[in-house]
């Protein structure tokens, strides 16, 4: 773009003082309006691609009217004030995907106002300033797929949804990482979220007051490690007016607890998939569909259950004292000499001490001489 600009601009005009005037000029026009491509990176129509390039920051200078940046797959592992030190106003899309960043600071995005779409998938993220976002930011769409380093970062999740920073956030994907469960309200600060993917994470349970607060109409629950849903969660669902829910790939146990769920799907069309979802627990019900199921024939095995736990801790504690005694047997045999000895020689204590003791009987129980430690104790 900047050469062809150079190149009509450089037409000759009436005389060569006017020549060497016009190419000053246009010198300090293409310098100051276009700054060009930065090294390693290809640019096209206001998108500036960096891939693949073993990167370890975002290239600099970036041209003043970047609209999309790709800086993916490289090996940046820090996003602070220096990522973006001059001011890109027309920047609306910055993936940075397949890279290595641990932390992303304070700040970070002051100088992108307009950032609509922001791509972090597949990062290790540890530490993420609730402050990377400016005030009266723009942000629709934030993809955290992957992109933290295990669970432990659920409280640096937390701060910055909880920051209320995110305002204008639509959609929100946080597939593929490893939380077990979310705290109640974790989303509430998000107030036009339409869409959350959680597909692919290790959730147990979706608590009370998770889904509070967002106009939700799309979820993605799939392939987690959900075995039932209780009332609170199904009441949750039910109160947002158009909601769709994707269900499939979870480990459901078709036992008592899943009655409520049984009985809500058959008359429930929010779950988009629910014909996908198959037991996985007990043996016998495996593969069997959840809305074949009849919920009043679902039942709990207690009993069965408890008894055949308590039988082998019985075995296993029967097993463990046999073994403590077989030891303790081989140990008295190993030593039967040193035990003689020491047998005989508390005999001898004994005998000595129960003379002594004997001995200070008789004294003791001689009246005359009790009377005269009563009348010296006087
Ligand atoms: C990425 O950066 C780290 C240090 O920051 C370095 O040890 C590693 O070799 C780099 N990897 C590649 C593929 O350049
Ligand atoms: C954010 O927006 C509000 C209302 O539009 C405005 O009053 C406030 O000054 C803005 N804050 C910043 C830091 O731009
Ligand atoms: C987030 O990124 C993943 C992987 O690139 C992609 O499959 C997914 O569609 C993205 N999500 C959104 C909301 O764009
Ligand atoms: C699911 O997430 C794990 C990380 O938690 C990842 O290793 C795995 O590849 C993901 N599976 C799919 C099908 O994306
Ligand atoms: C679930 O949360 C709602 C409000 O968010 C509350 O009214 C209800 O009592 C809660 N249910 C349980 C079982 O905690
Ligand atoms: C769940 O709700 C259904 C219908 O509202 C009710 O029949 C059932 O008893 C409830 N289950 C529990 C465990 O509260
Ligand atoms: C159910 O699963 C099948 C195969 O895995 C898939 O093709 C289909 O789209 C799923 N149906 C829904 C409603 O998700
Ligand atoms: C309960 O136990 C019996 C026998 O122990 C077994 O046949 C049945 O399948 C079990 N039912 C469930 C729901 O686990």
């Amino acid at each position: 773009m900047c050469t062809t600009r150079v190149k009509r601009g450089g037409q000759p005009q009436d005389g060569p003082t006017h020549l060497g005037l016009m190419r000053v000029l246009f010198f300090f026009a293409v310098a100051s309006t276009c700054e060009g491509c930065p090294d390693m990176c290809l640019c096209a129509t206001q998108t500036v691609k960096c891939q693949n390039r073993d990167l370890d920051s975002i290239p600099q200078p970036l041209p003043d009217n970047t609209k999309s940046l790709f800086v993916t797959g490289n090996n940046i592992t820090n996003l602070g004030v220096e990522s973006f030190p001059t001011r890109l106003e027309l920047l609306t899309d910055l993936y940075l995907n397949g890279n290595e960043i641990q932390s992303v600071d304070s700040t970070v995005f002051d100088n992108l106002p307009n950032l609509l779409r922001l791509d972090l998938t597949n990062n290790k993220i540890l530490h993420f300033s609730a402050r990377a976002f400016p005030v009266n930011n723009t942000l629709q769409v934030l993809n955290l797929s992957s992109a933290f380093k295990d669970r432990s970062s659920l409280d640096v999740l937390l701060s910055v949804l909880q920051s209320g920073i995110l305002s204008q956030l639509t959609s929100l994907d946080l597939s593929n990482n490893d939380f077990v469960i979310f705290p109640g309200g974790i989303f509430t600060s998000l107030p036009k979220m339409t869409t959350l993917s959680l597909r692919n994470g290790s959730l147990i349970a979706v608590l009370n007051g998770t889904l509070t607060g967002p106009p939700l109409r799309d979820l993605d629950l799939r392939d987690n490690s959900l075995r039932e849903l209780p009332n609170t969660t199904l009441a949750e669902f039910s109160l947002k007016p158009g909601l769709r829910v994707l269900l499939a790939g979870n480990p459901w146990r078709c036992d008592c607890f899943l009655e409520d769920l049984v009985e809500w799907l058959k008359d429930s069309e929010l779950v988009t998939d629910r014909q996908n979802l198959t037991c996985v627990d007990p043996a016998n019900m495996k593969q069997v569909h959840l809305l074949k199921l009849d919920a009043s024939r679902l039942e709990c095995n207690f009993s069965g259950d408890s008894k055949g736990v308590l039988e082998t801790s019985y075995v296993f504690l029967g097993l463990v004292l046999a073994l403590i005694g077989v030891i303790f047997l081989l140990v008295l045999y190993l030593n039967r000499k040193g035990i003689k000895r020491w047998m005989y020689n508390i005999r001898d204590a004994c005998r000595d001490h129960m003379e002594g003791y004997h001995y200070r009987y008789e004294i003791n129980s001689d009246p005359r001489l009790a009377n005269l430690s009563i009348n010296s104790d006087v």
